[in-house]
């Protein structure tokens, strides 16, 4: 049986460069939209339209270049905010308005200072609104992991009445746990009418830490969309990161769950968006960091050397990464040495290994890494082997 296929909704530009700093000009959103699209994202939330001048124009000229993909744009439910909208993504091929409202109490009660009928009330004149632009509408509730399950089915259950063709189910703050994240995705899907004609779709922030997972519980427990951003850029502690959640999903077959993303082009599309964004990735970073394929440890390289397997599960070729790294520090061994002396030309029988290997520690203890500079100089000091 094929695997279904879970849609990618990339909000990179909209929800991502809300990252303090990290404005990007029209042309840079431009360049990232087209490789947005080149990766196999399948939607693009290009912006909020009314937010500002810029980004109405920037959401317009991606609307224009965009062939394959959906082009969303943001909206309150607001009327000028979705009229505005659909303006933006007229040029669009494929058009999304997504519109919504906070639902959870403390949303409801303080942000809004309303009553919950308001809430469903403002949330079906939005629908229906958009819905006369743009046959795709998408509905968000605001806060949805600190809403009450049975509101916010009735509030769905309005939206899907009303029109909607995605109900977006966000963690705002970031404070679900996985199970209670994917046990809400199930309550949604067994008790909202309608539910199986509309797509379920997972919305995580990372405030604790738990992006990924929730929205991973989130498809298994039935949603069919993930949102998510290049690198997990996003408001505060980020957003799920889209090449973190496509290569779970490719890595469990089992989940019988994949997406259309190329993913060869995910470290290059990450190198992209961190160089716009003016925002670099942290060396740990699953699957894009700098060290995510760099063995430094003696276990681990002598390991790696025989069998890449041994420790990693992802060939780093899939990500578009380079090979595999063996750096040299203090705790590498013998096997990591050899083998880079190898690839340098010397090929050191036991002995010179041996001479070599004392030479190494002494400089390892020194310095951080030890680069092929100064193996080099290490051969030719010691005197080891001529080279090959
Ligand atoms: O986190 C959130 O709730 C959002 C909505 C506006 C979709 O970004
Ligand atoms: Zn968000």
């Amino acid at each position: 049986m094929s695997a279904q296929k879970i849609q990618i909704f990339d909000t990179t530009l909209r929800d991502g460069e809300q990252v303090p700093g990290c404005k990007l000009n029209m042309e840079e959103k431009l360049v990232i939209a087209r490789q947005l699209e080149l990766l196999g994202v399948n939607v693009i939330e290009a912006g909020f339209p009314v937010s500002s001048p810029g980004d109405y124009e920037a959401i317009r000229a991606i609307a224009a270049q965009t062939k394959d993909a959906t082009v969303c744009g943001l909206t309150r439910a607001v009327e000028n905010d979705i009229r505005v909208a659909a303006e933006a993504l007229k040029a669009a091929r494929y058009p999304r308005i997504h519109t919504g409202i906070g639902t959870s109490e403390s949303h409801v009660k303080f942000k809004l200072r309303t009553t919950q009928a308001d809430v469903v009330e403002r949330a079906v004149a939005a629908v229906k609104l958009a819905k006369s632009f743009v046959e795709d509408v998408e509905f968000y509730a605001e806060d949805a992991g600190r809403t009450d399950n049975e509101f916010l089915a009735m509030v769905c259950e309005a939206a899907i009445k009303a029109g909607a063709t995605v109900l977006n189910i966000p963690d705002t703050t970031g404070y679900c746990l996985p199970e209670e994240y994917g046990a809400k995705i199930k309550y949604l899907y067994e008790n909202v009418r309608g539910v199986q004609n509309v797509t379920l779709s997972t919305h995580c922030h990372n405030d604790l830490g738990l992006a990924t997972a929730n929205s991973i519980s989130g498809v298994i427990n039935g949603a069919r969309q993930i949102e998510c951003t290049i690198n997990g850029v996003g408001e505060r502690a980020g957003n799920t990161a889209l090449e973190e959640v496509v290569m779970i999903l490719r890595q469990h077959p089992y989940l019988n769950l994949d997406t259309s993303v190329n993913t060869r082009l995910l470290t290059e599309t990450s190198h992209l968006v961190s160089h716009m964004m003016r925002m670099q990735v942290q060396p740990n970073k699953a699957i894009v960091g700098a060290n995510a394929f760099a063995h430094s440890s003696g276990i681990h390289q002598d390991g790696v050397i025989k069998h890449r397997e041994t420790y990693e599960i992802i060939d780093p070729k899939e990500v578009g990464a380079e090979d595999s790294s063996i750096v040299l520090t203090a705790r590498s061994g013998r096997a990591a040495l050899a083998y880079r002396m190898q690839k340098l030309g010397y090929a050191l029988e036991k002995e010179a290994l041996d001479k070599a290997y004392s030479s190494f520690l002494a400089v390892a203890d020194k310095k951080k890494e030890v680069i092929d500079e100064d193996l080099h100089l290490m051969v030719e000091q010691d005197n080891l082997v001529s080279a090959n």
